[in-house]
């Protein structure tokens, strides 16, 4: 039996929740809603699909509490305005993203609730500055918006771009949550919907520890010329990327970083 109070299993109810796609632009949209007392938050709506997140919403019996926004989009328009409009949800976005008419504006640490769920805000800034990852410790689920794709992350190179701050952002805030917290993204472009952070910390090209980096960054240093075994640093003591670069003055973490607007 499970002994934490705010898990669902141990509550006896459960999290409602739908993933939504919008297929023009790869946009996921996310509803999480409390069984019990039928309050949802709505994640990164798409205006296009205003008509059929009402419908949902009106059909399992919801009321729309909050719209929240990951960051500021550039790929597509939110449809929380008209959402405010027609069933009197509030607007929350980062107070970084500088959006005008906002409802709520979120820090670091502020905590949204949607019945007995909670949603942590955590700010994830180097897509945008703006950036943040949403945390349901209850349900194991984390959104990250474009701070963090499947085997990638948000592009860096308009709206703020930082590449640097979004490689700091993902390896100390969303890799600090449990290894099995379940991550979903704010786009997919090859049809996968779910990971995790084991599975980022493992397979994610752009942020995994490269596997020669030991041994091939400090040889060419001195153009080669130094004999890989005297380089190599004994076991268990290989450092991230990040600290590498960060020791050799270099800021160029571009590379590392892919698609995702
Ligand atoms: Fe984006």
């Amino acid at each position: 039996m499970c002994e934490n109070p705010g898990c669902p299993q141990h509550r006896g109810d459960a999290v409602i929740f739908r993933q939504l796609l919008d297929p023009e632009t790869s946009t996921y949209t996310y509803l999480l809603a409390d069984e019990e007392s039928r309050e949802a938050v709505l994640i990164d709506g798409v205006l296009e699909q205003l008509e059929r997140d009402v419908a949902l919403l009106r059909e399992l019996e919801l009321e729309l509490t909050h719209t929240l926004e990951t960051h500021v989009h550039a790929d597509h328009v939110t449809s929380s305005g008209h959402l405010r409009e027609q069933l009197g949800s509030r607007v929350a976005v980062a107070a970084a993203g500088g959006v005008a008419n906002a409802d709520v504006e979120l820090r670091d640490g502020d905590v949204v609730t949607f019945g007995g769920y909670a949603l942590e805000v955590l700010s994830t800034p180097g897509h945008t500055d703006g950036c943040v990852t949403y945390h349901c410790r209850e349900a194991g689920m984390a959104f990250t918006g474009d701070a963090l794709l499947i085997r990638g992350c948000g592009r860096t190179d308009f709206q703020q771009g930082d590449a640097a701050m979004l490689f700091r952002s993902v390896r100390e805030r969303i890799f600090a949550l449990s290894a099995e917290t379940l991550l979903y993204p704010g786009h997919d472009y090859q049809g996968r919907t779910v990971t995790t952070v084991a599975e980022e910390k493992r397979w994610n090209p752009r942020l995994a520890h490269p596997k020669r980096i030991d041994v091939a960054v400090p040889a060419n240093l001195r153009s080669g010329l130094v004999a890989p075994q005297e380089t190599a640093e004994p076991a268990g003591e290989r450092r991230p990327v990040a600290d590498l670069m960060e020791e050799q003055g270099r800021q160029d973490a571009e590379p590392w970083l892919g698609m995702g607007i």
